[in-house]
């Protein structure tokens, strides 16, 4: 018997080119055996396959296409069933086409498997950036383990999709290696240590953000997703937790509005017919509030950013609406303007744990200029649509007195858009009877041109923030 060996590289053209010899030789599938390099060991004899003229060997196109996906298939037997199946075909001319014969089912099967690991493999592969992320070319690399060796034949995939940066996918066996435009392969290169990146909460925050809690289906969703490959994946770590909340979210998104078009039909609808703050069970508001679409800045958002603090608290602060930081972080008052706020707040012996810090608008407005994401003012619409969820927090929270940050939350709080410089310093009655004192926004400070300004505005905003927190006992005293 014939003993061929195929390379673990380029293996699609070494076996087809091998197969059509020995076909041409007239070597029976008896005659001959097909293994590869990596159980070279098997093989006690090895041959070259003969070199003879091949024009005469007939090979429909469907077969092609087959053997060039089950060439990758992983079984150590693919060589010589796709050989078996070639040299039979040369007499039953209606071989492929018999979904009935065991050999045909088998090889079909195995392109089947092929094929959905490739499909895999496109689904998770997951770049972590290894270089200066400033350089013209960045690079990336990927660690994968598929099932079957599908590298060579999906990496023109990743090439065209991926045509501007470097990047390498390595697997235990062959490594994908796209460097300056060029796609090369090598083999048994080491796993990379590779760290978690600056993209991969934003991609975690993304996956959760459009996962749809009234759609899971656990078992369609880990057969899509087969748990083997979740190690790799950075979002699988928040898949038991979205898993777990998806039947109250479900429910709350039941209840919470129908999606909008047109914005004013549902504003005018609502007004007549819904409660004016969240009247559910207090549990289910985090998951309403975040699958709310009252406006349309869900949709730019990364995610919704709910107030934060204890759930009964005497001071509420209120901001106009998330920057970009706190889109990122799910948070109110992470970003610059929060470390302005932070600072007032110490200054003014107010104890941030002890407030509820939260936004008039729960989703960051923007524009895109470049790599930056610009802040938008809120319009009234979206501050009137969103009013409902700090009507909620107020109605849940019940604090003593409301500091409204800026012009939109006094706006939101008030219903009054007088500016805020006259304002400022002094109480107002809020539109549910709260006492709203009304100060600068903290980003208004940082866009003051200059440091005296600055520091004067700095000044006042800790003053307000000090009657805000010298009001509370004399309030609760009466
Ligand atoms: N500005 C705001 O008004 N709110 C935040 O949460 C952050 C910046």
């Amino acid at each position: 018997m014939q003993r061929i060996i195929i390379p673990r590289l380029g293996a699609d053209k070494a076996w087809r080119d091998a197969a059509r010899a020995c076909l041409a030789a007239g070597l029976a599938p008896h005659d001959v055996t097909f293994g590869d390099a990596s159980d070279g060991g098997l093989f006690d004899e090895v041959v070259q396959p003969p070199s003879i003229d091949a024009h005469d060997i007939t090979v429909s196109k469907s077969f092609i296409s087959l053997a060039r996906s089950v060439v990758w298939h992983s079984d150590k037997d693919r060589f010589d069933r796709l050989y078996t199946f070639l040299h039979r075909a040369q007499r039953e001319r209606r071989l492929m086409q018999d979904g009935a014969d065991p050999l045909v089912q088998s090889l079909r099967n195995m392109e089947k498997a092929v094929h959905r690991c490739q499909h895999k493999m496109k689904a998770f592969v997951r770049f972590r950036e290894i270089g200066d992320p400033k350089a013209p070319r960045r690079s990336f690399a990927a660690w994968f383990e598929p099932t079957h060796n599908t590298v060579e034949p999906t990496a023109a995939f990743f090439a065209n999709r991926f045509a501007d940066m470097d990047w390498r996918i390595v697997t235990p066996g062959v490594t994908a290696i796209f460097e300056n435009g060029a796609l090369r392969f090598a083999l048994d290169l080491p796993k990379p240590d590779l760290q978690a990146d600056a993209h991969e909460d934003l991609w975690t925050t993304y996956f959760c953000n459009i996962f749809n809690p009234a759609r899971l289906k656990v078992d369609a969703m880990t057969s899509e997703m087969p748990k083997k490959y979740w190690k790799n994946l950075p979002e699988s770590a928040s898949i038991p937790q979205l898993i777990a909340d998806a039947p109250a979210r479900a429910r709350a998104m039941a209840d919470a509005a129908p999606t909008l078009p047109p914005v004013r039909t549902a504003r005018v609808k609502d007004a007549a017919t819904r409660s004016t703050h969240w009247d559910g069970p207090s549990e289910g508001m985090a998951a309403a509030l975040s699958a709310c679409k009252r406006c349309t800045l869900q949709a730019q958002a990364t995610q919704v950013v709910a107030g934060h603090g204890p759930e009964k608290a005497d001071i509420m602060i209120v901001g106009e609406q998330p920057g970009d930081q706190e889109d990122l972080v799910g948070l109110p008052f992470v970003g610059p303007a929060g470390q302005i706020l932070d600072e007032a707040m110490s200054h003014a012996e107010l104890d941030r744990a002890a407030v509820y810090l939260t936004n008039a608008v729960k989703h960051f407005k923007h524009t895109i200029r470049g790599r930056r994401r610009i802040h938008q003012n809120p319009d009234r619409d979206e501050i009137e649509s969103c009013r409902f969820w700090l009507d909620s927090e107020i109605a849940r929270t019940k604090p003593k007195v409301i500091v409204a940050l800026g012009a939109t939350a006094a706006f939101s709080l008030t219903g009054s858009k007088t500016a805020i410089k006259t304002r400022r310093g002094t109480f107002e009655v809020g539109r549910f009877g709260h006492p709203v004192l009304i100060t600068f926004h903290p980003a208004y400070v940082l866009r003051l041109p200059n440091p005296s300004a600055q520091s004067d505005a700095r000044k006042i905003l800790i003053q307000d923030l000090a009657l805000a927190a010298s009001s509370v006992p004399r309030l609760a005293s009466q």
